[in-house]
C-alpha cells in the first residue's frame, strides 16, 4: 500500500543544527549585522560539497554581511554557522579558516607585490598536506603556470582571481565564498575564472559566490539564492528561474511602474 511520507522530499528544516554529510556548510537562522544596526535578519543557506550556490541581490541587500558573518568577521547574535556538520559559530575567523572556510573578498586579498610563485608559497599553510606544493595548484589552474615569476598585482584581473583560488584550493578549504567574482573583469576573463570555479567544484570544494550578473550567475551556479533587506527571498535551481522573474524579485516592491 502507499506508503505516507512525515515530510516532503528534499524539505530543508531551518531549525535543524546538525548538517546532513553532503552540507559542507550551513548557515543557521543567521541574525547579524554593525553595532546596533541589524542588517541579516534569519538568514539560512544550504550549501552542499561540490556544488557553487550563487547568492544575489541588489546593493546593499545583505550579500556582503553573510560572508562577513559566515567567516566570522562579525559576530552573528543569533543562529548558527555550521561547517561540515561542526557548529563553528563562536569560533575566530582564522579558526574557521584552518577548518576549510575560505573566503576570497572583493579585492582578492592576494600579495600584489610579490610574484605568483610567492604567493602560492605563502598561502600553503602549515596544516597542508604533506608533499602538497604549488605545482597541484599550478596544474588546476593552468594560467598561472606561465605567470610564476610575474608580479601578482601586474596580472589581469581575472588571473588574480584565479590566483585567489588556487590560494584557497592550497590551504585545503572546503567552503571557499568569493565576494563581487566578476567584477572589473573582461567578459572572457568571467568564462575563464568561472571554468576554474567549476574545476574547483568538481574537486569537491562547496563555492557561494557572489555574482552581480544574474544571466552570467544562472549558468555557473547549481542552485541561487537571492536576497534583498537582508533577507533571503528566494531559493531554487537555475533551471527554475528566467531572469526576468529574479529581476522583479531584486527590485521587488520597488519595481516602477512601467512607461
Ligand atoms: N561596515 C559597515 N558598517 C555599517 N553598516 C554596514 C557596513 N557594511 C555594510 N553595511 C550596511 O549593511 C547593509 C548590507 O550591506 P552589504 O552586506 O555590503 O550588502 P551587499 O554586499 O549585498 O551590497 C547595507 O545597508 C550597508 O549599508
Ligand atoms: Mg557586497
Amino acid at each position: 500500500m502507499s506508503q505516507a511520507s512525515p515530510e516532503p522530499d528534499g524539505a530543508t528544516h531551518g531549525d535543524r543544527p546538525e548538517a546532513t554529510p553532503e552540507c559542507a556548510l550551513r548557515l543557521v537562522d543567521l541574525v547579524a549585522g554593525y553595532g546596533s544596526t541589524m542588517v541579516l535578519r534569519n538568514v539560512s543557506i544550504d550549501v552542499p560539497s561540490g556544488e557553487v550556490v550563487a547568492l544575489l541581490g541588489p546593493n546593499g541587500a545583505g550579500k556582503t554581511t553573510v560572508l562577513r558573518a559566515a567567516s566570522g568577521l562579525i559576530r552573528s547574535s543569533s543562529g548558527s554557522v555550521v561547517l561540515g556538520g561542526v557548529d563553528v559559530s563562536k569560533r575566530e575567523p582564522h579558526d574557521r579558516l584552518r577548518s576549510g572556510l575560505c573566503l576570497i573578498p572583493e579585492g582578492r586579498g592576494i600579495f600584489r607585490s610579490l610574484t605568483v610563485a610567492e604567493n602560492l608559497r605563502l598561502y600553503l599553510p602549515p596544516w597542508a598536506k604533506r608533499g602538497a606544493s604549488y605545482d597541484t595548484a599550478v596544474d588546476l589552474f593552468p594560467v598561472l603556470a606561465e605567470r610564476l615569476k610575474q608580479a601578482a598585482g601586474s596580472m589581469s584581473g581575472g588571473q588574480q582571481q584565479m590566483l585567489a583560488l588556487a590560494r584557497a584550493y592550497l590551504s585545503g578549504a572546503v567552503v571557499v565564498m568569493l565576494d563581487e567574482v566578476s567584477m572589473g573583469l573582461s567578459p572572457i576573463m568571467v568564462d575563464e575564472v568561472f571554468a576554474a570555479i567549476r574545476q574547483l567544484a568538481a574537486t569537491g570544494v562547496a563555492l557561494v559566490v557572489v555574482e552581480q550578473y544574474v544571466n552570467r550567475a544562472l549558468g555557473l551556479a547549481d542552485s541561487v539564492v537571492v536576497m534583498r533587506k537582508g533577507e533571503v527571498v528566494h531559493v531554487g535551481s537555475p533551471s527554475q528561474l528566467d531572469e526576468a522573474a529574479l529581476a522583479a524579485q531584486y527590485l521587488g516592491a520597488d519595481l516602477p511602474a512601467p512607461a
